[in-house]
């Protein structure tokens, strides 16, 4: 017999995270999840706080999902902006003095034809989706690793595209660099997950197809719609606050103590499905 248990396996009983980008979309979901699952303090950061989308609202939210015994705190920091990041570190040790689970969530894009690309847009996808999730990391490593061990290592989940894997959109509605930037998140986590297990943290990539959100409710409607978008899935749907919700709490909780460097796409399967009408 093998001798474990699995009760509480998917607990977050007592965890500290920090979601970037958690005032809305996907960043909202997980942050959503770690306190259901019983995290004590999930602190959330994006770049507004009073505004209808901004920080405020979502920890007015959060801190009224039933039975939680946690809460949430929110830290408004631009996390494309290296200053920003130190202030966060900064005001995150001022509640707490261990930090278990990062999740770079925080994501830019940018779409139109390639040729007349302006230059401020490739700056802004690449100092928020790549320069800013390598600061964030590696500013937070120390408070990281103290809190880590080696049965039960701190997190960080780098929220990634299918996007850096295939290459879903050009002409018009173009997104290269935003695809670009997503292919380099994800071999940066796969370099932290070498950087980083033998100090007791885990990095790993989760890849979103389609979710409807602020981000991605323009580039759905260029593509047809979410009917259109649906019907070309194999699941038949787009992604829902408890896909994501279900893959972050794997990833940090004792379910996913020894997965490093991974990549997990969150989509349906639908990279999967190109090509498939084509007419033999
Ligand atoms: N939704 C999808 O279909 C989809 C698919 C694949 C990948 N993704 C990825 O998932 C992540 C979240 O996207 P989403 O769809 O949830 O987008 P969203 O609804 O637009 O939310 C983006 C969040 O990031 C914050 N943010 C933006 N720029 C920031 C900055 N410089 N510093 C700090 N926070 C910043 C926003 O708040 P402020 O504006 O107040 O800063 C907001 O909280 C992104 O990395 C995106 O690339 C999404």
């Amino acid at each position: 017999m093998s001798d474990f248990s699995i009760n509480n396996f998917f607990s977050l009983d007592g965890k500290v995270a920090l979601v970037t980008g958690g005032s809305r979309g996907l960043g909202l979901h997980a942050a959503t999840a770690f306190l259901l699952a019983g995290a004590k303090t999930v602190f959330i950061s994006a770049r507004k706080a009073a505004s209808e989308q901004g920080i405020d609202q979502a920890v007015t939210r959060l801190n009224k999902l039933p039975g939680i015994k946690g809460k949430a705190i929110g830290i408004p920091a631009n996390v494309a902006q290296v200053e920003d990041i130190e202030r966060l570190v900064a005001e995150i040790k001022r509640h707490e003095s261990r930090l278990d689970i990062l999740v770079a969530n925080a994501g830019a894009t940018w779409g139109g034809p390639f040729e007349p690309t302006p230059d401020w847009s490739s700056q802004k996808v690449l100092d928020l989706n790549v320069r800013g999730v390598f600061n964030l990391a590696r500013l937070f490593t120390p408070m990281l690793s103290s809190s880590g061990s080696k049965q039960d290592p701190s997190r960080i989940i780098i929220v990634s595209s299918t996007a850096g894997s295939n290459v879903p959109h050009v002409g018009e509605h173009g997104t290269i660099m935003y695809s670009a930037s997503k292919a380099a998140a994800h071999h940066l986590a796969r370099n932290l997950a070498v950087e980083l297990g033998p100090r007791n943290i885990t990095t790993n990539t989760v890849a979103p197809g389609f979710f409807p959100s602020k981000l991605a409710n323009g580039l759905i409607e260029h593509l047809g719609g979410q009917d259109q978008l649906e019907r070309d899935n194999p699941r038949g749907r787009l992604g829902e606050p408890q896909d994501i919700a279900g893959v972050m709490l794997f990833l940090c909780s004792r379910a996913g103590n020894y997965v490093n460097g991974e990549d997990i796409a969150i989509d349906g399967g639908v990279r999967l499905a190109a090509g498939r009408l084509t007419k033999l």
